[in-house]
């Protein structure tokens, strides 16, 4: 047990189930897919958390010059007294807001990676013994329900993880976003922003592949899960730029023509050679798409901020 509040939404088993399900849809149809989710298990967090080190993925260091910057101004801005953070991960970055949300009273912090929840709680605990802490282990897609905490609240989602939805999954998700807001309540929302093609490739695609390694994790969580016989050695990782949706495709590809058989669904799949299996999109923004779908959502943005080279940004909007 850990000494900070953990809550799970979902039952034990949902977890196998909707991986049982994501994995039967996404490898029977053309092409393959596979919800980026299912890449963090411990060792897929421990791995994103390198990939947050390496000289080519500038996003984490924009964003948390970013948070640095204008934490105060966010802190003026919202008056949280309650800062609940999706997709939170090891924490490390929010310290910037933690510390500057003087009437802080509760950090909700929730992931689906139980692991990167213990971590960060852990943390947190040692470091701010007074800080109320509930952790909510939810899949943030799925209907979202929040624990009762004291408002206003600041609904924290940075990392650009926004853009590993699909648009329309994405509208979905600000919309659910907004229904949980009363007003006076903000959402503080960190995006990746379009720019050339060889730095955004690069951020997928270190040369000390460490990001290859992260995304053949996902195989090595399927084979655990559902006895499945990948051989991650045979699949290649590939990230491409797509000019028209503005987003980067992460994808497995097989070196050659195979058959995966994964015993937990009695299913056997064919790889032709040279076939991708995509696992993740990471969706790059601009101004003023960032605006339109804050207020499709009923979300009205108060605040643009960037970092120094212009190659993040950070919004801050409230309920209408
Ligand atoms: N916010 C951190 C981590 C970003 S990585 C940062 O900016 O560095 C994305 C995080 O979202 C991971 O911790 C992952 O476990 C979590 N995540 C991904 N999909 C999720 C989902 N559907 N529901 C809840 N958490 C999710
Ligand atoms: N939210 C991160 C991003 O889109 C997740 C991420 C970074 C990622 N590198 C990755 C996901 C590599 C899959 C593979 O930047």
């Amino acid at each position: 047990m850990s000494p900070f509040r953990v809550t799970r939404t979902l039952p034990e088993d949902a977890t196998g189930a909707a991986l049982r399900a994501d994995v039967r849809s996404g490898l029977t149809r053309t092409p393959k897919t596979l919800p980026p989710k299912w890449f963090y298990d411990a060792r897929g967090s421990a791995l994103f958390e390198e990939i947050t080190a390496l000289p080519e993925y500038y996003p984490t260091r924009a964003e948390r010059e970013i948070l640095r910057d204008r934490a105060t101004e966010i802190a003026a801005a919202t008056g949280a007294r309650t800062l609940v953070e999706l997709g939170s991960g090891s924490s490390e970055k929010t310290r910037h807001l933690l510390d500057a949300l003087t009437g802080l009273h509760t950090y909700v912090p929730v992931d689906v990676s139980e692991s990167a929840l213990v971590l960060a709680g852990e943390a947190l605990l040692e470091e701010r013994p007074e800080l109320d802490v509930h952790a909510l282990i939810a899949d943030f897609t799925q209907g979202l329900a929040l624990p009762e905490t004291p408002g206003p609240r600041l609904v924290a989602f940075l990392g650009g993880t926004i853009g590993n939805l699909l648009p329309a999954e994405r509208a979905a998700f600000l919309t659910a976003v907004r229904a949980l807001m009363v007003p006076g309540d903000a959402l503080l929302l960190g995006t990746d922003l379009v720019k050339d093609e060889q730095v955004l490739v690069a951020a997928y695609d270190d040369a000390a592949g460490v990001t290859s390694a992260f995304n053949k994790n996902v195989l090595a969580v399927v084979n655990r899960e559902l006895a499945a016989d990948f051989h991650p050695d045979m699949f290649i990782h590939v990230a491409v730029w797509d000019p028209e949706e503005e987003w980067i495709e992460m994808r497995l590809r097989s070196r050659t023509a195979q058959t995966v058989k994964i015993r937990a669904l009695d299913l056997a799949v064919d790889f032709a050679a040279g076939e991708d299996l995509r696992t993740e999109v990471s969706a790059k923004f601009r101004p003023d798409g960032v605006r339109a779908e804050l207020a499709a959502a009923g979300l009205a943005r108060t605040h643009w901020w960037t970092d120094a080279k212009g190659r993040f940004a950070l919004s801050l909007s409230t309920a209408v």
